[in-house]
């Protein structure tokens, strides 16, 4: 059965979740992972990821969409293009606390956005058991992007579905692009105000990375997550210059 959750409150028990934030939480941490780190320690808050400080970790995160003070990157995808050391740190207002909660609900517990589309569809596809998606969601609320992203992936997976994933896969059907069901949406429009409409389109580029991100453990509610397999194609912004992906 496929399941939607429209925000990192509703996540329940699942044999697999999948937890999405487009914009942009879930696609920084795929390209972080595609781009070389080794790991994300996913903290739940800024002070957590503030004392998770130390030799080889680079602090990323974002507060009301900009780089906290003290930290190293903010949440913008492509500043995790050039690895800085072997772990990232990253702490985010509604992307990280799904993380954890998905980590406590599920038995498996996946990254996904629209840069790594492909790849996790063909992973979840030969999974069995129950899928729910995660949507982060904006500040408590359902968002656009989020939801589209689950609609695109429960109607590419198929199978039985609940009533919150078919009214997931008509938020889908409603736009024509990735990139229209993102400009629509309020965390879009939160990154306008500071400028950053670059990451929109970044993060609206439809399956360009093959890697897919597991949570692989919680330590002391810090969600570790690594690249656990590579589909064959990736192509990062930077694949002319790297094959690191
Ligand atoms: C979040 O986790 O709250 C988001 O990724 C916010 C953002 O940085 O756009």
């Amino acid at each position: 059965m496929i399941d939607v959750a429209f925000t990192g409150a509703q996540v329940r028990p699942s044999d697999t979740a999948v937890v999405i934030d487009v914009l942009r939480a879930t696609s920084t941490i795929g390209l972080a992972l595609a781009s070389g780190y080794e790991r994300v320690l996913v903290a739940g808050g800024l002070e957590q990821a503030q004392a998770l400080r130390g030799p080889g970790r680079v602090l990323a995160g974002e507060h009301l969409c900009e780089r906290p003070e003290g930290f190293d990157l903010g949440n913008s995808p492509e500043e995790t293009l050039s690895p800085r050391g072997p772990e990232l740190v990253l702490a985010t207002t509604n992307g990280a606390p799904a993380i954890l909660a998905a980590g406590e609900a599920a038995t498996e517990v996946y990254a996904a956005s629209l840069l790594n589309f492909d790849a996790m569809v063909a992973t979840l596809s030969a999974l069995d058991g129950d899928i729910l998606l995660v949507c982060a969601g904006t500040d408590g609320s359902a968002t656009i992007e989020d939801t589209y992203l689950a609609g695109r992936l429960s109607a590419a997976l198929g199978g039985q579905r609940t009533d919150a994933a078919q009214i997931a896969e008509a938020v889908a059907a409603a736009y024509p692009r990735p990139l229209d069901a993102l400009d629509a949406s309020i965390g879009a429009a939160n990154l306008r105000d500071v400028g950053l409409d670059a990451d929109i389109t970044f993060c609206a580029q439809e399956s360009i990375l093959g890697v897919i991100p597991q949570l692989s453990t919680t330590i002391d509610d810090v969600a570790v997550i690594e690249a656990v397999s590579e589909q064959p194609r990736a192509e990062t912004a930077e694949s002319s210059n790297s094959s690191s992906t």
